[in-house]
């Protein structure tokens, strides 16, 4: 393979409701994930992550993993309503206190925190108050950003705002698929707007209490048309402004993409300077490419998802394409150009079951074939962490698909060490 860069961060990344557990100790708030996983068949499997891997409790034992590991990184999330259990208002200082000791142990064990403050559990309170279609939520967040940054910012260089604000929007306020469980279609894409405002004012006030290098952690997917029709190539344009360029054209340009402006706040140009507060990274999640078509008859939506073929599929149901992550890449710096900060890859990786997981390893292996090609084009990345280091709460999937480099007994929650876990400690042993 490739060599990377001196000073290349090698990461896992997870993130706190799917991971953590407790939901009800330490004086932690109710999450919407909470509410969603009680409301009968909204998790596949009726599961819930009240236990998930229990890594509240057994935190010291995922950070000696990850030190075998040997990673440089590793990317987690706070949990809002852990810190602020309504969402506003006064800090819970047991909430607070464990994040201090996990970056404590962190630093110790001589792995660098990369902090996401959101990952999708807004506390229900502001869920109530209008979540994510209320301007008022972004201003919550800053002030919980400027709660977090204080406290950690002398210990965590790497800042996220917010994860995949677009898989939030799409799926929990677009379809219904996620919590908070709303099916509002185009109507839910205020949402993507006042995250975006959330990212940016976040941003600012980071930068107030010291936060070094803020960036972000964005799902991205290259749009495949189906045909060259003119028909397929709009409809491909229209998905990929409402997919990609809808968080990244607003948070890198300070502008959005024209086919996306009709679906937005009538003031939204008003927030567009604090978007595009400056960063110092640009986050990729790369999972998959998606397909799409112009709308048959009937259908309304200015365009139609079509499933990618012929490539293999994980358990998750998700084509295998290594080479997307090359592309997508590209897209960036033809769009973007010199407006586009370092990237780290935040998020990398794909659910197989068992320990001895030939096909993780594959799939690891092609993507950083990828990531090298992509470097030899230009591409500035400074980092790569692989979703995920535990199996943990897949969101609506439930526990079934599994993530992980290091494989979690949900009975015993005995963790096992896969064979991608000694082929990815092997690999960052040739790269110190
Ligand atoms: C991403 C999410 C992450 C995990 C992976 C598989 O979209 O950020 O929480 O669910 O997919």
């Amino acid at each position: 393979m490739r060599g990377f860069p001196d000073g290349f961060l090698w990461g896992v990344s997870t993130s706190a409701f799917q991971i953590e557990g407790a939901t009800r100790e330490g004086g932690r708030g109710v999450s919407v994930w909470d509410t969603f996983c009680a409301t009968p068949g909204k998790i596949h499997t009726g599961e819930n992550a009240d236990v998930a891997c229990d890594h509240y409790h057994r935190y010291a034992e995922d950070i000696a993993l990850m030190s075998e590991l040997g990673v440089g990184g590793y990317r987690f999330s706070v949990a809002w309503p852990r810190v602020q259990p309504s969402g506003s208002g006064p800090v819970n200082a047991e909430g607070l206190g464990f994040y201090d000791s996990l970056v404590d142990a962190l630093c110790e064990a001589g792995i660098r925190p990369v902090v996401t403050l959101y990952h999708w559990d807004t506390p229900q309170d502001l869920e109530d108050a209008g979540g994510w279609l209320s301007r008022d939520t972004a201003y919550r967040f800053a002030e919980y950003a400027a709660i977090v940054g204080e406290r950690l910012a002398d210990r965590v260089e790497h800042w996220i705002p917010l994860n995949e604000p677009v898989v939030e929007t799409l799926y929990g306020y677009a379809l219904g698929e996620y919590a908070p469980g709303k099916a509002l279609l185009f109507d839910a894409m205020p949402a993507a707007h006042f995250q975006n405002l959330a990212h940016g004012l976040a941003v600012s006030a980071l930068r107030s209490v010291n936060a070094k290098s803020i960036g972000s952690a964005n799902n991205h997917s290259p749009i495949w048309p189906a045909t060259q029709s003119a028909a397929d190539l709009e409809a491909a344009e229209h998905l990929g402004a409402v997919a990609n360029w809808m968080y990244t054209d607003p948070m890198l340009l300070g502008r959005y993409p024209e086919q996306v402006i009709q679906y937005l706040p009538d003031d939204f140009a008003d927030d567009l300077t604090a978007i595009a507060a400056p960063l110092d990274f640009y986050g990729v999640n790369y999972y998959e490419p998606q397909g799409c078509a112009a709308p048959g008859e009937g259908n309304p939506l200015p365009f139609e998802l079509r499933a990618i073929e012929g490539y293999p599929l994980t358990t998750n149901g998700s084509p295998v394409v290594p080479d997307g992550l090359r592309e997508f890449l590209g897209q960036l710096r033809t769009r973007y150009e010199d407006k586009l900060p370092p990237i780290y890859i935040t998020e990398s990786g794909c659910s197989f079951d068992g320990v001895h997981d030939k096909e993780r390893i594959q799939y690891l292996q092609d993507h950083l074939a990828a990531l090298g090609q992509a470097l030899d084009e230009g591409s500035d990345v400074r980092g790569y962490f692989v979703w995920s280091l535990l199996d943990n709460f897949e969101w609506s999937k439930g526990y079934q698909p599994r993530f992980g480099l290091v494989h979690v007994d949900y009975c015993t929650l005995a963790r096992t060490p896969k064979d991608s876990f000694y082929w990815y400690r092997d690999l960052l042993g040739g790269a110190r």
